[in-house]
């Protein structure tokens, strides 16, 4: 069984034979689940720059050993300025780490510390245990997401941007479910702050008989 476990905002942890976080933004996050120093992982996925995915990745990679995965230039900023983590680069494409089916895929964002690009932005799919997870990270929809499934599929679940503003909104998120045709879809990054306000339940509406939505509060799990 894969666990699957909203942090809240983007931050999920996916738990099976391995534990892997995803974009482990806590500190600063209104709607933190959890605290840095509660977690533990394997490894640890960013899909960006942005300070509210790689958020508190660099602590815990350092108190628990877990290798931070990243896009090649990213990987190289955050060992550049952080003492003590194990960082992976790697860039588009699939790898295998520590037993980890890993897919880095594009996704349609900037990346960058604020001011400076670092790298480009990117998704996640993670075939852990049987089970196939895609994380979108922060994108619009793009016709490319139907690849994904053709090749790397069937999706179990896709964890999906729709807080719009800076990412998809309900409207483009339910496009890229059409696209990905996964079983589950959890929605995240909306009403964590003002500007990506967006109800989930307009998101349900949307996807309709497109796949089984699930709304997580920050601290639930779904099991797949
Ligand atoms: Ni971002
Ligand atoms: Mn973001």
């Amino acid at each position: 069984m894969v666990q699957i476990r909203f942090l809240g905002h983007a931050a999920f942890e996916v738990a099976g034979s391995k534990k892997i976080l995803i974009d482990p933004f806590l500190t600063g996050n209104p709607q933190a689940a959890a605290k840095p120093e509660e977690l533990n992982a394997d490894l640890i996925l960013v899909t960006h720059a942005h300070g509210d995915h790689i958020g508190d990745a660099v602590e815990i990679a350092r108190r628990t050993g877990a290798k931070i995965v990243a896009m090649f230039d990213v990987a190289n900023y955050l060992v550049e300025n952080s003492e003590g983590i194990t960082t992976i680069g790697m860039n588009y494409g699939p790898t295998e780490i520590d037993g980890v089916r890993i897919v880095q895929v594009p996704a349609w964002h900037s990346s960058s510390d604020g001011k400076y690009s670092i790298g480009n932005a990117s998704g996640y799919i993670v075939k852990l245990d049987g089970k196939t997870i895609y994380h979108a990270g922060d994108t619009f929809v793009f016709s490319d997401m139907a690849l994904f499934r053709e090749l790397y599929g069937p999706i179990d679940v896709a964890l999906l941007p729709i807080g719009g503003h800076f990412t998809m909104g309900p409207r483009e998120a339910a496009k890229a479910v059409e696209l990905l045709k996964p079983g589950k879809v959890v929605p995240m990054h909306y009403n964590t702050w003002p500007p990506i306000s967006a109800d989930p339940e307009e998101f349900r509406r949307l996807v309709g008989d497109g796949a089984e939505v699930y709304i997580l509060k920050p601290g639930e799990v779904l099991e797949l």
